[in-house]
């Protein structure tokens, strides 16, 4: 049986809202980690992480790095992964917490659990409430229905991506579309034009397209804003803003499958198979 060390990782999402979408489990380990690192930007959430922690180290101020000549977002990401390392190698046990789910477009964590794992160390990730689990539920959208797409915009802009105009589509970081530099933190029209450019092969300008900022406290509204793809370029987009492209088309029905299928001879049940 192989011994793991003694420090040990937990990485957790805080949800969106800072109140109510914290797991109890989640939240049980960010009181009982000998240390709390955290990269969150919501002020309240970081407030009540660091009342509640025993230790809190906040993170956030690494990505001043990116104003330093030759470093980028990559820097600031491995240096907040190399913090948490250094935690859980002095034996400590070490909560992660990020906002929303810490595992989805959120580098760091994933960074974090590989290198403590190759060390030796427990880790894990607790699943957390993510923005797209808030746009499904303020939305009405049900991703089973066409089937969904999710990626990082600037990812689709500079990629031969194949997409799927029946089925909805999510674009993460429309801020910061085709910002290659990764030093700045936001976008310009130019660079939405070309985005709005290269939607426009799978898409009619005049689709509408939903920009969506689930309210991160009670006192803020959930943005949920159609707009046509045509007018994006002049449209203000922040931080936060996700971008929903509903289905353009139809579902279209594969005849040859279901033909296919259709002359396949009655076969016996699975169970049966399995139990034959
Ligand atoms: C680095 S990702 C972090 C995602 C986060 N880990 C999660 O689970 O939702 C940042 C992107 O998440 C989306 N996002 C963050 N906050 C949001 C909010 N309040 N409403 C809608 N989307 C949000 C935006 O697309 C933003 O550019």
């Amino acid at each position: 049986m192989t011994e793991t060390k003694q420090g040990k990782l937990i990485c957790v999402g805080t949800g969106m809202r800072m109140a109510g979408q914290v797991t109890p489990l989640a939240q049980s380990y960010i009181e009982t980690a000998d240390v709390v690192i955290g990269a969150v930007p919501n002020l309240f959430t970081r407030k009540w992480l660091q009342e509640i922690a025993k230790e809190f180290i906040c993170v956030l101020g690494y990505y001043e790095d990116c104003d330093v000549e030759g470093k980028d977002r990559r820097d600031t990401y491995r240096r907040m992964a190399d913090t948490i390392l250094e935690q859980v190698r002095a034996g400590k046990t070490v909560c992660a917490a990020f906002y929303g789910h810490p595992g989805i477009f959120a580098c760091i964590s994933h960074m974090a659990i590989k290198d403590a794992r190759a060390e030796g160390f427990s880790a894990e990730m607790l699943p957390g409430i993510s923005a797209e689990d808030c746009l499904v539920a303020d939305l009405g959208i049900d991703p089973g229905r066409t089937g969904m797409q999710s990626m990082e915009t600037t990812q689709f802009m500079i990629y031969e991506r194949k997409i799927d105009p029946t089925a909805l589509f999510i674009l993460w970081q429309p801020f910061l579309a085709g910002e290659l530099s990764l030093k700045r933190f936001e976008t310009t029209a130019a660079r939405i034009q070309v985005l709005v450019d290269k939607l426009a092969r799978d898409y009619p300008l005049d689709h509408p397209v939903i920009l969506y900022e689930a309210a991160t406290n009670p006192l803020e509204k959930t943005r949920m804003d159609t707009i046509l793809l045509r007018d994006l370029p002049t449209t203000p987009m922040v931080g936060a803003t996700t971008l929903v492209i509903p289905a353009a088309y139809p579902l279209k029905r594969d005849e040859a499958i279901i033909a296919q299928l259709n002359a396949l001879p009655e076969a016996p049940r699975l169970e049966e198979t399995a139990t034959a």
